[in-house]
């Protein structure tokens, strides 16, 4: 069947603007409720910083961690309020993350909220499909993608702690601006009757390289931009904007009663072409159960494949997605490299002209 993709509506910020005070009143009913928790995609490896250690523990200030600006951007939003705090990291870094949350205090939250939790690993292969080995015998395994947050959490026993929580607002570890637990997030999702939902920065222009939402055959889904046409990058409405132009962030809120219901369905997974370090044999390749082994090599160039899951197909299992604009220059501070482009530079800079 041919897949058809059609716009969908965003809450704009002049219509949030509008109802800001009832989001927010209905949104801190909510926390106060208990019906919010939060969790924090710690899982990734952090690759394009090249940094070595969990990335939330990076100094992006000389005396504050990326960990330590979440916090504070918590505060703000809930002030001293404690809700259910998830962790998700993985086996790369797990002890690394609770190490530095420990030796960091909590960051002032209450330690008895925080709730770590390893998410599953996958085995990286070349691009013939065998396998890598970092070691002799010790395959080359890399975190799975975070589209399996979910089923990790459940399999690390906190389905009691969810009792009570409808809404899980699942976060990325480095946008330095996000706010989390926005009350007014949450109350939008609920004041408009939603399941799920994004927040949201428009794209500056046709060709800027973000997922961005939309529908498939009907479906609220999020697609790349390598999938999107020259056509569908220009479409414009009649006020002239752009109709695919909600890029998505990595802050998320998801009905946990459908978070459940997805449970035993699968989802796919992305072949991703990534730099492998491996263990080679004597002749140089790499290394096979029962060889010689030789050297351990960082390749330089893309070498093989990690295979992943993603947060954004989980989209198409909710009844409805809705994207709500935020001013990108207050919410959008990604750390992604060292220079450049969603950098820990321009991070900085953001974190500057607000105030931070
Ligand atoms: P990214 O794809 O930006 O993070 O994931 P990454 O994989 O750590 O970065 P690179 O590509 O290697 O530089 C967005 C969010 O999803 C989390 C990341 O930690 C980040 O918060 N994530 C990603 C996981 O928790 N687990 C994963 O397996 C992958």
């Amino acid at each position: 069947m041919k897949t058809e993709v059609t716009p969908v509506a965003t809450l704009r910020l002049d219509e949030f603007n509008m109802k800001r005070d009832t989001f927010r009143r209905a949104g801190l009913e909510a926390i106060d409720r208990g019906e919010v928790a939060l969790l924090l995609l710690a899982g990734g490896m952090g690759t394009r910083l090249g940094y070595d250690g969990p990335k939330g523990t990076y100094p992006i200030e000389a005396d504050k961690s990326i960990f330590a600006c979440l916090f504070d951007n918590l505060r703000e939003e809930i002030g001293d309020r404690s809700i259910p705090f998830f962790v998700m990291t993985s086996d790369k870094n797990d002890e690394a993350t609770r190490a530095f949350f420990e030796e960091k205090n909590y960051f002032g939250y209450d330690p008895s909220q925080i709730c770590f939790y390893r998410q599953e690993m996958a085995q990286a292969t070349d691009f013939d499909g065998a396998p890598l080995y970092e070691d002799v015998n010790v395959p080359a395994t890399s975190p799975n993608g975070n589209g399996g947050f979910f089923k990790s959490l459940i399999k690390a026993g906190y389905r009691k702690k969810l009792e009570g929580v409808r809404w899980l607002n699942v976060f990325g570890v480095d946008n330095v601006l996000a706010k989390i637990a926005d009350p007014e997030f949450i109350g939008a999702l609920i004041c408009e009757g939603k399941h799920a939902g994004v927040k949201a920065v428009m794209k500056t222009g046709p060709d800027e390289k973000v997922g961005v939402v939309c529908a498939r055959n009907g479906r609220p889904s999020v697609i790349d931009y390598t999938q999107m046409t020259e056509e569908m990058c220009n479409e414009r409405d009649k006020d002239g904007n752009l109709v695919y132009a909600a890029g998505v962030t990595v802050n998320y809120l998801f009905d946990t009663s459908i978070l459940l219901s997805t449970l035993n369905e699968g989802l796919p997974v992305h072949k991703v072409e990534k730099k492998i370090p491996y263990l080679s044999d004597i002749h140089g390749r790499p290394w096979r159960l029962g060889s010689e082994p030789g050297e351990h090599i960082e390749p330089t160039e893309p070498n093989g494949y990690k295979y992943e899951i993603m947060i954004t197909d989980l989209i198409e299992d909710f009844p409805d997605f809705l994207p709500v604009e935020v001013e990108r220059e207050k919410e959008f501070a990604p750390v992604k490299n060292l220079h450049g482009v969603d950098s820990v530079d321009s991070a900085r800079e953001l974190l500057k002209r607000n105030g931070k």
